[in-house]
C-alpha cells in the first residue's frame, strides 16, 4: 500500500539513498511522500504532496546523514496532503508506517485525554503517539515496541526513530512486508529489496512481531520474547535489470514484452519433459471434488479462467469468487473442497483474510503467488509460485499471464488424475505448451495492435464482449484499459449486452469483441451484428482459423489458433498492448495510474 525505506550507516550517506529508494517503491503508492534524515545538527524532515520528483525539487541532493527513514503513501486515512504525509512525529518519536491501525479512533481519544494533540487525519499519527506514550513509562525500545504490538490492532510495518537514540532505526512488522538489507558499511530496511538493491543485494527477513534494531550499519533482531536472535543474510534473487526499464518507455511495455520468457519459465518450472512431471511438481488433487478460486481484480480474472478450464477439462464443480465478497458470505465449504488463492503480491488483505477464514473452517488452501515468502505463500497448505519476476507497473500483465499458466497446469493435472485427458490430448497440450512462448513473441512482433487504439482514444466509453473464456478475458481487457487510460469501459458476456446496456451504443462506440471458441463463434457474431446495427465501431480479435472475409468489422486482429487452455494465456496480450497504446495517446501516467497502488494491503 505504501512504501518504506530506511538506512543507518557508519559514515554519513547521501540523501539519494532515500530518494532513489522511494522511487523504486513508488509502485506501492504515490500520492505524497517524505523523509526524515538524521544530520549532524538535528533531524531534517521534508514532506510533499504528490510524487517523489516533488521531494527531489525541494531537497538539496548534496546533503548527507547517518541514518534516515522515508515513505511514499497511498492514502487510506485522510486525503493526500503534506500534513497527512509521513514521516509523522509525536514528541520524541518519528516514524513511517505501511498498513492500517484499526483501533486508531479509540486510541486517539484515550491519548487526547492524556494531552496529545493530533494534527493529521491519519491512523499513523495515533500509532506514533502510542509509542511515544509508552516511551515515557519504559526505557527499553525493544520492550516498548513489543508492548505497542499488544495495543495496536490491524496491520503495520513501521520504521521508527527515537530522539534519545538519534542514530538508530527500529523496525517492526505485522501483516505488512518489511525486508532488511546489509552491506559493508550500512544497514537498510524497505518494503521490498528493490529500494536498496543498488546498494546491496544481501537481505535478511524480519518475521511477524520481531523487532529489528539498525544502528551504525549493523542489524540486531529480537524475537517476541525480546531475546536477541541470529538471522542469516541471503542473496536477493532480484537483479538491477529487473527494476530498470531496459530501453522501454514504461515498465508496462517492458513487462508485456517479457511475457514470452515469463510464460516459458513458469511452464518449465512445473514441467520439464512431459505433463507427467506435474505428478511431482504439483500437489495431489485426487481427494478434491470442488475447487473455489479466490482473488481480487486481475487475480480474480485469472481465477475465472481457472474455473472455466477446470469445469471443462477436469469436470469438477468449481466457482470463482471475489475475495472481498467471499469472506463475508458465510461460504458453504465441504472437506473435499480446495480453495485456490490467486495473488501476485501474496499480501492482498481481502485474499489473505479469505484464506484465513478457510483455514479456520479446516478447508485446504492452495496459493498461486508471485512473491516468494509472502503472507499467502507462508500460510497456505500448498503454494505454487508463478515465475513472473518483479512486476513494477501497477497494472499487471506478466504476473497475470503466469497465474493463468499455473492454473492451466493445475487443471491439466486434475484432468489427468481423473483420467479425463487422452494421450492424444496430452500430446497436443505438451506441444502447444512448448511453442506457446514463441507464438506469443511472433504475435507481438507481427501484429499492429496500435491501430485499434485510434478508434478508442477519444471515445467516452468502450465495451468488451465475449462468451465463455472470452468473457473472462474481456473482463481483464476492460480492466487493463480503464486502469491505465482512465477510459470508462465495461466487459459483458456477449449475449448479455442487449439486456439493458445496448442502450449506450451509438454511432462510433467502440466494441471490442473476442472470438476464440468455435462453438460460440456464431453466437458472438450475432451479437456483433446487433451492436453494428446501432452504429458501434467493432474491433474484432478472432482466432485465425475461425476468420472468414465475410466477417465485417472496423478492424480485425487474427490470433494464433490454439487449444482453449493456451488461448486463455495468449489472447490477453493484445488487450494489454491496446491499453498501453490508448493510455499513451491520452497522455496518462501509464506505470502509476492515479489512485492506484500495486499491492492492496487494506480491506
Ligand atoms: O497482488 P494481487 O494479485 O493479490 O492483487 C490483486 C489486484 O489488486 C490486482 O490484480 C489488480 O487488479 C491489478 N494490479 C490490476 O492490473
Amino acid at each position: 500500500m505504501c512504501g518504506i525505506v530506511g538506512f543507518t550507516a557508519r559514515q554519513p550517506m547521501s540523501v539519494r539513498v532515500l530518494i532513489d529508494g522511494l522511487k523504486a517503491l513508488e509502485y506501492r503508492g504515490y500520492d505524497s511522500c517524505g523523509i526524515a534524515l538524521k544530520q549532524k545538527d538535528g533531524l531534517l524532515v521534508q514532506k510533499v504532496k504528490g510524487k517523489v520528483s516533488g521531494l527531489e525539487e525541494i531537497i538539496d541532493p548534496s546533503i548527507t546523514g547517518i541514518c534516515g527513514i522515508a515513505h511514499t503513501r497511498w492514502a487510506t486515512h485522510g486525503e493526500p496532503s503534506v500534513i497527512n504525509a509521513h514521516p509523522h512525529q509525536m514528541e520524541h518519536v518519528t516514524l513511517v508506517h505501511n498498513g492500517i491501525i484499526e483501533n486508531s479512533e479509540e486510541l486517539k481519544q484515550e491519548l487526547q485525554s492524556k494531552g496529545y494533540v493530533f494534527h493529521s487525519q491519519t491512523d499513523t499519527e495515533v500509532a506514533c503517539a502510542v509509542i511515544d506514550d509508552l516511551s515515557k513509562a519504559y526505557t527499553d525500545k525493544i520492550d516498548i515496541l513489543h508492548k505497542a504490538g499488544f495495543i495496536l490492532k490491524g496491520s503495520y510495518a513501521f520504521a521508527i526513530m527515537f530522539d534519545d537514540e538519534p542514530n538508530t532505526i527500529y523496525a517492526v512488522r505485522k501483516d505488512s512486508p518489511l525486508i532488511l538489507g546489509i552491506s559493508d558499511n550500512a544497514s537498510y530496511l524497505a518494503s521490498d529489496a528493490s529500494a536498496f538493491l543498488s546498494e546491496t543485494s544481501l537481505i535478511m527477513d524480519l518475521e511477524e512481531n520481531e523487532v529489528a534494531r539498525l544502528y551504525n550499519g549493523e542489524i540486531e533482531i529480537y524475537d517476541i520474547n525480546c531475546a536477541l536472535i541470529h538471522r542469516s543474510a541471503y542473496k536477493s534473487t532480484l537483479s538491477l535489470s529487473d527494476i530498470q526499464k531496459d530501453g522501454y518507455d514504461t515498465f508496462l511495455l517492458k513487462e508485456i514484452h517479457e511475457e514470452p520468457a515469463v510464460i516459458k519459465k513458469t511452464i518449465h518450472h512445473y514441467l520439464q519433459q512431459s505433463l507427467l512431471d506435474l505428478e511431482q511438481t504439483m500437489p495431489d488433487l485426487s481427494s478434491y471434488n470442488r475447487f473455489v478460486f479466490i482473488g481480487c481484480g486481475s487475480a480474480m480474472h485469472a481465477g475465472m479462467i481457472g474455473c472455466r478450464l477446470a469445469g471443462k477439462y477436469a469436470r469438477i464443480l468449481c466457482s470463482a469468487e471475489l475475495a472481498s465478497e467471499f469472506r463475508y458470505s458465510d461460504p458453504i465449504l465441504s472437506a473435499d473442497t480446495l480453495c485456490i488463492f490467486v495473488s501476485q503480491s501474496g499480501e492482498t488483505a481481502d485474499t489473505l483474510a479469505a484464506m484465513r477464514l478457510c483455514k479456520d473452517k479446516g478447508i485446504d488452501t492452495l496459493a498461486v503467488v508471485n512473491v516468494l515468502g509472502s503472507s499467502l505463500a507462508k500460510e497456505a497448505k500448498f503454494t505454487l509460485y508463478t515465475q513472473a519476476g518483479k512486476e513494477i507497473s501497477v497494472a499487471t500483465t506478466k504476473a497475470y499471464t503466469s497465474q493463468v499458466c499455473v492454473l492451466a497446469l493445475l487443471v491439466l493435472k486434475k484432468a489427468m488424475q481423473e483420467n479425463l485427458l487422452s494421450i492424444e490430448q496430452q500430446n497436443i497440450m505438451e506441444n502447444q505448451l512448448k511453442t506457446l512462448p514463441l507464438l506469443i513473441r511472433d504475435f507481438m512482433s507481427n501484429t499492429n495492435v496500435e491501430r485499434f487504439a485510434k478508434h478508442i482514444e477519444n471515445a467516452e466509453h468502450a465495451f468488451f464482449i465475449g462468451r465463455g473464456l472470452d468473457y473472462a478475458l474481456s473482463l481483464e481487457g476492460s480492466l487493463k484499459l480503464k486502469e491505465v487510460s482512465y477510459l470508462q469501459s465495461e466487459a459483458y458476456a456477449a449475449g448479455e449486452l442487449k439486456h439493458g446496456t445496448i442502450a449506450l451504443i451509438e454511432k462510433g462506440t467502440p466494441v471490442i469483441a473476442l472470438i476464440t471458441d468455435p462453438m460460440l463463434k456464431d453466437k458472438t457474431l450475432s451479437n456483433i451484428k446487433e451492436v453494428q446495427a446501432r452504429g458501434a465501431c467493432v474491433l474484432l480479435m478472432i482466432r485465425e482459423d475461425l476468420y472468414t472475409p465475410s466477417i465485417e468489422a472496423d478492424e480485425t486482429i487474427l490470433l494464433p489458433a490454439l487449444s482453449d487452455i493456451m488461448q486463455a494465456v495468449a489472447s490477453v496480450v493484445p488487450y494489454q498492448l491496446m491499453a498501453y497504446y490508448v493510455a499513451k495517446k491520452r497522455g496518462c501516467s501509464i506505470d502509476q495510474p492515479r489512485n492506484l497502488a500495486k499491492s492492496v494491503t487494506v480491506e
